[in-house]
């Protein structure tokens, strides 16, 4: 195991001191009255021990705890300079990156072989700040107004008597919500069970704008192909791999960076022009809608490898801090609603799950100059503004000033402020066809079957409901769910969730 010292371990190391520095002369043995002790209170070093054991924890991320990453660098080589002005993206371009991939529900100690959405966020520490794009290996979303996304996370989360999960919570959820149907259906295909994270797409999933040097705006969909090709386990498959080891993707992960056999994705946009957005027969800022490749082909512009593990998993990988508004001059946001709530929630995360100054900490600050007003709070640890007489804004005395360069042209907007049905006028039913009539027969039974299982022992009116939905998008889908479930049932008449049916009865 690459873990362990290559040569017998040496004895004498550096003096080993408390954190103030003072050398510890008794790192085996507590200060004692007696033999037999009791203890003395000015043991300070023992102290010290359990109280930063006590403290070694922070809270886990409230989704997606569970994660794998390493550095990297990403290299452009394709030309989309007359979209975007953005440095990171000019052709010849290297910079460095680090990535971070997830499952979704599961805590940070869960087993990675689970049947989940994979995260997949990368941080490029760019000339002008930092850019992060957190997106998934799904191109598309369950929800489309961040309203409904606590919602659907507390039915992915564990049962607040049972402390289980709950099929019950998420087919009722996603039988009400049929926004969801073309992400479960991801979700419950092959490519929602992949072997490990080297073996997936990555896609920022909503759309971004690209600004150019004339001030125009192009809509824009980011797409990381993986080059080291699809794999996926079955159920059955994973089932097996969680009994051999919980860590299979950290193992796969690591192991592969340290032997040298760096993972690379292909990168590749879709741009449309700013006014397209009005002639789509969809929203193009809808995130349960793919931007179909027929009508915007993608274009390649480059390739990110992951070629350095971190020396430290928390320092590095626990601690880091992706944002949706860590964006750079010549990328911009768009009006979809649940980037725009993104854009909100994570650096508020960030606050309350590392600190203040997590964008201080070296795997978070920018490989780029900072320089702002923002004032002091609990670990400030930054050197002071060199110039300490510009300590408010505007100042006489030489302190950062903005650049009306760096302005966004207007965005174009309009309608009354209201609360509108996002559910009425929107086709929720094609693109998953689309989707379910690539797979083949095979495919098509794995789905069934993934499905049919994941149920698990769901009241029969949620089952029926989510089988209507699947009617719609193709009828061999409701009819094949069905089979699946009727199958199940036969072998198994009391299938595998009784606490969560007892419950689901108990409340109807
Ligand atoms: P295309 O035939 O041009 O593209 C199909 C896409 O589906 C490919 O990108 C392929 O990915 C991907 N795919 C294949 N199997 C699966 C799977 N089990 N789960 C998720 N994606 C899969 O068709 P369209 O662009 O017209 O899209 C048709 C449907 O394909 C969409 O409704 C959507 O569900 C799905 N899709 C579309 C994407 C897009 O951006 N247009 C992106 C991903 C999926 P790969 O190239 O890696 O094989
Ligand atoms: C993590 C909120 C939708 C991808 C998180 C975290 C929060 C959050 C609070 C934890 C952050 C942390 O503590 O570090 C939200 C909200 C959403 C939303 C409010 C919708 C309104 C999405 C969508 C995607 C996504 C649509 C993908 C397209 C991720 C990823 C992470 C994450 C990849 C893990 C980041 C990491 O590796 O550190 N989300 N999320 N989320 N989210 Fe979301």
């Amino acid at each position: 195991m690459t873990d362990q010292p290559k040569s017998a371990p040496q004895t004498g190391g550096p003096v080993m001191t408390t954190s103030a520095g003072a050398p510890i002369p008794d790192n085996q043995n507590s200060l004692s009255a007696g033999p037999r002790g009791p203890l003395l209170l000015q043991d300070y070093q023992l102290i010290e021990k359990l109280a930063h054991q006590n403290r070694e924890r922070i809270p886990e991320r409230v989704v997606h705890a569970k994660g794998w990453g390493a550095h990297g660098t990403l290299r452009i080589t394709g030309d989309i300079s007359k979209y975007t002005r953005a440095k990171v993206l000019q052709p010849g371009t290297e910079t460095p990156m680090i990535a971070r991939f997830s499952t979704v529900a599961g805590e940070a100690g869960a087993a990675d072989a689970e049947r989940d959405v994979r995260g997949f966020s990368l941080k490029f520490y760019t000339p002008e700040g930092n850019w992060d794009l957190v997106g998934n290996n799904t191109p598309v979303f369950f929800v489309r107004d961040p309203v409904k996304f606590p919602d659907f996370i507390h039915t992915q989360k564990r049962h607040p008597r049972t402390n289980l999960r709950s099929p019950t919570a998420m087919w009722d959820f996603w039988s009400l919500s049929p926004e969801s149907l073309h992400q479960v259906t991801i979700l419950m295909s092959d490519r929602g069970l992949p072997v490990g994270v080297r073996h997936i797409n990555g896609y920022g999933s909503h759309t971004f704008s690209l600004i150019n040097d004339a001030g125009e705006r192009f809509w824009v969909k980011f797409h990381f192909k993986t080059m080291q090709g699809h794999k996926h386990w079955t159920n059955e498959e994973a089932a097996d791999v969680v009994g051999r080891t919980r860590e299979s993707t950290q193992e796969d992960l690591f192991e592969a960076i340290e032997t040298g056999d760096f993972p690379k994705w292909k990168m590749q946009v879709q741009i449309m022009p700013e006014l397209d957005a009005d002639k789509t027969p969809y929203n193009p800022f809808d995130l349960t809608k793919v931007w179909p490749h027929g009508d915007y082909p993608l274009i390649d512009i480059g390739e990110f490898e992951l070629n350095r593990n971190a020396d430290n998993y928390f320092s590095e990988i626990e601690q880091v801090a992706f944002s949706p508004s860590n964006i750079v001059p010549g990328i911009g946001f768009s009006p979809d609603k649940m980037l725009q709530a993104r854009i909100f929630a994570y650096a508020d995360a960030h606050r309350h799950r590392i600190g203040t100054h997590y964008e201080a900490l070296p795997v978070n600050a920018p490989k780029s100059p900072v320089n702002n007003y923002h004032k002091d709070g609990a670990m400030r640890f930054t050197p002071n503004n060199p110039n300490p007489a510009a300590y408010y804004e505007p100042n006489s005395f030489g302190g950062p000033v903005e650049r009306a360069e760096y302005r966004e042209p207007p965005l174009r907007i309009s309608g009354d402020a209201d609360r509108y049905n996002h559910r009425e006028g929107n086709d929720d039913f094609s693109q998953p066809r689309a989707l379910f009539e690539l797979f083949d027969q095979a495919q098509k039974d794995r789905l069934f079957s993934n499905i049919a299982a994941a149920m698990g022992d769901i009241p029969d009116f949620i089952e029926e409901r989510q089988c209507a939905l699947f009617d719609q998008v193709h009828p061999d889908y409701g009819a094949g769910v069905r089979r699946a479930r009727a199958a199940i049932k036969d072998r198994n008449p009391s299938i595998s969730a009784p606490t969560d049916k007892v419950l689901a009865d108990a409340s109807a």
